[in-house]
């Protein structure tokens, strides 16, 4: 298969690239590093990236970011960023990616742990993760035959827990190699509008 990796250079990604690559062609995309450079939160730079890199048969995205911090303390742009980063860019990828997508593709998305289990400074990180599971299971019945949608909700990454950790007390963490399973699990098998709980 040809599988695009938007995201491929950072935690997630390079574990993800790492698990598919002795079977597949990769395609790794990041913001300033991998094959191709895109900016999610730009339809334009997304459009641009499918242009550049044409067809393919799975797409895989570890990207995004969104606004952590105290709840009092946030108002409705800090709330944008994540939607328009996190989640719109996620969404868009589909959108637009779906002109290009071989018959019998797939997409797969990330959200996170926070969907359902909330900590301290995260309100903005459970909505998103929470919109972007819902996003999945309502366009898997809506897409064209034969093209499949999930998305990855990882746990606490036990290699960001030197950046994360303490935001996350209490959580177990879970090793990047176990959370890239959950891709490959979504890429390679025919599971479709599912969220994979890797904890
Ligand atoms: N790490 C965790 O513990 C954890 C747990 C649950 C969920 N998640 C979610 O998993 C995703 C990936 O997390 P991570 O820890 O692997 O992140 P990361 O190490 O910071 O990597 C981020 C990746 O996204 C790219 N990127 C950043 N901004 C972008 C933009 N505007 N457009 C396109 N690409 C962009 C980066 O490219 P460059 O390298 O070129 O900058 C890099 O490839 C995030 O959505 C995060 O919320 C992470």
């Amino acid at each position: 298969m040809r599988i695009i990796v938007v995201g491929g250079t950072g935690t997630i990604g390079q574990a993800v690239v790492q698990e598919l690559a002795p079977r597949h062609e990769i395609v790794t995309v990041g913001k300033s590093a991998g094959d191709f450079q895109v900016d999610i939160t730009s339809t334009e730079s997304i459009k641009n990236l499918f242009e550049q890199v044409g067809a393919f048969d799975a797409l895989v995205s570890t990207t995004g970011s969104l606004h952590f911090g105290p709840f009092e303390e946030m108002d409705e742009s800090h709330f944008y960023q994540g939607i328009q980063s996190k989640l719109m860019g996620q969404v868009n990828l589909v959108l637009i990616g779906r002109s290009y997508i071989n018959d019998a593709g797939s997409f797969t998305l990330t959200s996170g742990i926070l969907s359902h289990d909330p900590i301290r400074f995260g309100a903005s990180a459970s909505m998103v993760n929470a919109a972007i599971d819902g996003f999945v299971i309502g366009a898997a019945i809506e897409l064209k035959p034969g093209i499949r949608i999930n998305s990855v909700s990882p746990g606490i990454v036990q290699e960001s827990m030197e950046a994360l950790g303490s935001y996350f007390r209490g959580h177990n963490p879970v090793p990047v190699a176990r959370v890239a399973l959950a891709y490959s699990k979504s890429v390679e098998g025919l599971l479709n509008g599912q969220v994979f709980h890797v904890i």
